[in-house]
């Protein structure tokens, strides 16, 4: 007998599409069969097909730290009612997790507020050195984030998202001390995460971009900033042998030259997020300051670029980048608000409408959501699959279905959102974690039952908290 069934739905993974039940007990998957077999909890799922749980690699809970705008409790139901089974949370927190110290009380401190399975990000910085870097490592570190081109707060870390001239900022790391941050990485073996924009040229377009509007935000943050940055790492990459991955790409260009980079050996990914497929400038006179983010969101000729870019496969990735602010803050003149949208419970619904709609295929939704984040961070199969001994992690969907973006809906401390009223094609029925529903007909079940992951090499593990102590579970 097994402990749970999903049966009758249509299984769809990033290659295959299948009528089968699924069935499996203590949280992974048992058996793939056409065949009836008993279960003591049956989910039916005909009408929908059945995907394997997706994975957000950027996601900012900012727990501890900044209790106004987001916790783990409100970003990890977020997840849960947006098909997300594993987030890989960033390391701006407060303490900033920036050794392994901080990443060991962070993990404990998350445990219990977690409604879906969590990684969590070192923080790289000019200073850290590589037995640091190491010792993350072996705390389960999913990767290393480098803010290149963000001005940073000395003392806490913090991101300073409108640097006034003469403003105590952290010094931009010298060209040689990115090269160490990328040689000790490097030597690690996980990935380097780069926001990629380069600070300088920022400063310089700043003083002579109109300050009042959109164009001037647009302006001063060109794709250039973007692809200037993008070609120093890539550079650094391939001298170093550092796996590079770009954050949140917003300049299309960026992609190609990603991807011509990989196509010669250099260990480089990169990932867009929703709001870059799917709003452009001309949006801002209807949507307002919500649509303010680093790196900003351009043209609609960069925007059908990037699209362009994720269905040619160019593209490895779709996260979030969720970063909630409060709905006061993200009131005021644009040049003085903070940058961030809150996006991992859209992110895979925004998706998904794109697919139905046809700018993209339903397996590469599957490929770039949940199969490439696994094999990435060394999550899959654990993750990322639907394959006998893999975790249960399953999003049901129904592909006839609507919904409707709406704060009041939304899980995240402030759901404010740049897609507030759209009617996106398709509905999630339900979310399973690890075999257990978490996330039903548009209601949370249960309470939080999130793991910690950590990445293996090649091998599916997971490193369970349990009473303070660690067990690797094969
Ligand atoms: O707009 C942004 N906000 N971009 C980032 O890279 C960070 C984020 C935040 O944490 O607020
Ligand atoms: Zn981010």
């Amino acid at each position: 007998m097994w402990d749970f069934g999903i049966e009758n739905g249509v299984v769809m993974t990033a290659r295959a599409i299948y009528e089968a039940n699924i069935y499996g007990s203590g949280g992974t998957i048992g058996a793939i069969t056409t065949k009836r077999q008993p279960a003591s909890t049956v989910i039916d799922a005909a009408g929908l097909v059945v995907l394997p749980g997706m994975i957000d690699a950027h996601v900012h809970s900012r727990d501890p730290g900044f209790p106004d705008k987001e916790d783990f409790f409100h970003s990890t139901r977020a997840a849960a009612a947006g098909g997300v089974t594993t987030i890989l949370e960033m390391p701006n927190s407060v303490p900033a997790v920036m050794d392994a110290e901080a990443l060991r009380k962070r993990r404990a401190y998350l445990a219990d507020r977690a409604y879906v399975d969590y990684g969590l990000w070192g923080l790289a910085l000019a200073t850290t050195t590589s037995a640091e870097f190491q010792a993350m490592v072996e705390e389960g570190a999913c990767g290393f984030k480098f803010f290149w081109g963000y001005a940073l707060d000395p003392r806490t870390f913090e991101l300073v998202y409108n640097p006034a001239p003469g403003a105590d900022l952290l010094d931009p790391p010298s060209d040689g001390q990115v090269l160490e941050i990328f040689q000790r990485v490097a030597q690690t073996g996980r990935v380097l995460a780069v926001h990629a924009e380069n600070q300088s040229v920022i400063g310089t377009l700043s003083r002579y971009a109109d300050k009042l509007g959109y164009d001037a935000l647009v302006q001063s943050r060109p794709e250039l900033t973007e692809i200037m940055a993008i070609h120093a790492a890539i550079d650094l990459a391939e001298h170093t042998g550092a796996r590079l991955h770009i954050v949140h790409l917003g300049a299309a260009e960026g992609a190609r030259i990603v991807h011509a980079a990989a196509e010669r050996g250099v260990q480089a990914t990169c990932e867009t997020c929703p709001q870059y497929l799917t709003l452009s400038d001309r949006d801002y006179a209807r949507v307002g300051t919500p649509m303010k983010v680093y790196p900003p969101i351009r043209s609609e000729a960069n925007r059908q670029g990037l699209v362009m870019a994720l269905k040619e496969g160019l593209i490895r990735l779709i996260a979030s980048d969720h970063a909630p602010h409060t709905a006061a803050s993200k009131k005021g003149p644009l040049d003085q608000i903070p940058a961030g949208i809150a996006g991992v419970e859209t992110l895979f619904r925004l998706i998904l409408d794109m697919a139905l709609r046809g700018d993209l295929e339903l397996g590469q939704v599957v490929r770039y959501m949940s199969e490439e984040p696994a094999r990435l961070f060394g999550l899959y199969p654990q993750k990322g699959a639907i394959l006998p001994g893999a975790d249960a992690d399953m999003v049901l969907v129904d592909l006839d279905g609507s919904w409707t973006v709406s704060a009041d809906k939304l899980h995240s401390l402030n759901p404010l959102n740049p897609w507030e009223g759209q009617t996106l094609k398709g509905d999630i029925r339900a979310t399973v974690l690890r075999g257990r529903v978490i996330f039903q007909d548009g209601s949370i079940v249960g309470s939080p039952g999130g793991c910690f992951v950590a990445p293996s090499n090649g091998q599916s593990s997971r490193a369970l908290i349990s009473s303070g102590s660690i067990q690797e579970q094969s």
